[in-house]
C-alpha cells in the first residue's frame, strides 16, 4: 500500500517511448505530487535528458535493483521487461503500475480503470494492471450504460491509431507514406502489411480461435473491470492509418430498453465522456480533434433496430492518453488519494 506523504519518488520506466513520454509530461500537466522523478529506458537511452518540469531528467539503464527508495513506478517498456522487473519493483516496495498485457489477467492484480473499478485499488499486492488501451475507452462508455439498462451483449470494432504499437510504428506509416506518394517501393519493418493508405485486420497474433491476441484482450479484461462475466462481447481489432487515438463502432444490446436521448443523457452525467452528437451538423468524434484530449468522446448515437434494445454508437479517445498514460496516472492520483 502507498504511504501517505507531500511528495513522492515516481519512477517512468520505458521513458523514451511513445507511451512512456506522454507519461511523464502527464505527470507534470497534472501536477502530481513528484518529489524526485527517476527515468528508465534501455541502454541505448543511457544518459540522454529529458525535461520535467523545466529541468533536465537523466535517463537511467533499468535493472534489478534501482528501485529502492521509489514509492510508485508506471511501466510502460513491453511485456518482456514487466516481467522480469516488476516484482522486484514490487518487493522493494514499490507500487507498480504497469502498461503491459503481462499482469493484466493475473488473479492477484487489480485490473483498474478509475471511472469503473476504483474500489478494486484496495486489494492491490504491489502491482496494478493498466487495461488494453481500447479496452479502456470501452469500459468508460460501458459502465454508465450497464448501471443503467444492464447489458447483455457488445459487438465491438476498432479502428485504431498506429502509436499503440510505439514510435517505430509511426515512423513506419510517415516513412511508407512518403514512399507511396514518390512511387517508390514500401519499405516493411513494424507490421506484416503496409500500414500506409491501407487497413489491417489484425493487431497482435492470431491464436488458435482465430482471433487476435488483441481482440481476446478487449473480451476478457471487459469482464474483469466490470466485474460482470455475464456481459457478452465479442471485437475485431483493425490497425489504420492514423497516427493518435483509436475509433471504435459499438452495438450494444440491453437488458432494458433505453432511448437514443436518454443515452446521451446518462452518458453525458458519467465521468471521462463528452457527447459530441449533431449528425445533422456533420458533428461526430474525430481521431484528428480529440488527439490530446483527456475524455472519451461519444457521438452517432442511435438505435439499433435490428433488435428490440439496442444502441449504436461511435467512440473516439487518444490511445496514448486515456488509452495508456493518463489512465496510469488516474491510477496514481486515486492511490494518493486512498493513502
Ligand atoms: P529505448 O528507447 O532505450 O529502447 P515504444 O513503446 O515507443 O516502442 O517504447 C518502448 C520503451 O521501452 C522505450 O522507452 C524503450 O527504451 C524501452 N525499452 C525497450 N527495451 C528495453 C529494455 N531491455 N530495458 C529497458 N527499457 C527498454
Amino acid at each position: 500500500m502507498l504511504k501517505k506523504k507531500n511528495e513522492y519518488v515516481v519512477a517512468v520506466v520505458g521513458a523514451t517511448g511513445a507511451v512512456g513520454s506522454e507519461m511523464i509530461a502527464t505527470l507534470e500537466r497534472r501536477n502530481f505530487p513528484v518529489g524526485k522523478l527517476r527515468l528508465f529506458a534501455s541502454e541505448r537511452s543511457e544518459g540522454k535528458e529529458l525535461e520535467f518540469h523545466g529541468k533536465a531528467v537523466k535517463v537511467e539503464v533499468l535493472k534489478e535493483d534501482v528501485f529502492a527508495g521509489i514509492d510508485i513506478a508506471l511501466f510502460s517498456a513491453g511485456g518482456e521487461r514487466s516481467k522480469t522487473f516488476a516484482p522486484h519493483a514490487a518487493r522493494a516496495g514499490c507500487v507498480v503500475i504497469d502498461n503491459s498485457a503481462q499482469w493484466r489477467m493475473d488473479p492477484e492484480v487489480p485490473l483498474v480503470v478509475p471511472e469503473v473499478n476504483p474500489h478494486d485499488l484496495k486489494w492491490h499486492k504491489g502491482i496494478i494492471a493498466n487495461p488494453n488501451c481500447s479496452t479502456i475507452q470501452m469500459v468508460v462508455v460501458l459502465k454508465p450504460l450497464h448501471d443503467a439498462a444492464k447489458i447483455k451483449r457488445v459487438v465491438v470494432t476498432t479502428f485504431q491509431s498506429v502509436s499503440g504499437t510505439g514510435m517505430k510504428a509511426m515512423e513506419e506509416l510517415a516513412t511508407q507514406t512518403a514512399e507511396v506518394l514518390n512511387m517508390k517501393p514500401v519499405t516493411l519493418k513494424v507490421y506484416p502489411h503496409q500500414i500506409a493508405f491501407n487497413c489491417l485486420p489484425q493487431i497482435d497474433v492470431f491464436l488458435p480461435n482465430g482471433y487476435t491476441k488483441e481482440e481476446m484482450k478487449m473480451i476478457n479484461e471487459t469482464t474483469k473491470i466490470m466485474g460482470d462475466d455475464t456481459i457478452r462481447v465479442t471485437a475485431t481489432t483493425v490497425r489504420v492509418p492514423v497516427f493518435r487515438c483509436h475509433s471504435e463502432s459499438l452495438n450494444i444490446e440491453t437488458e432494458k430498453e433505453i432511448a437514443p436521448n436518454e443515452v446521451r443523457e446518462v452518458l453525458a452525467g458519467a465521468p471521462g465522456i463528452v457527447v459530441f452528437d449533431a449528425p445533422e451538423k456533420s458533428v461526430y468524434p474525430l481521431a484528428i480533434d480529440v488527439a490530446g484530449k483527456d475524455d472519451t468522446y461519444v457521438g452517432r448515437i442511435r438505435k439499433d433496430e435490428s433488435i428490440d434494445c439496442g444502441i449504436n454508437m461511435w467512440i473516439v479517445a487518444d490511445n496514448l492518453l486515456k488509452g495508456a498514460a493518463l489512465n496510469a496516472v488516474q491510477i496514481a492520483e486515486k492511490l494518493v488519494e486512498m493513502a
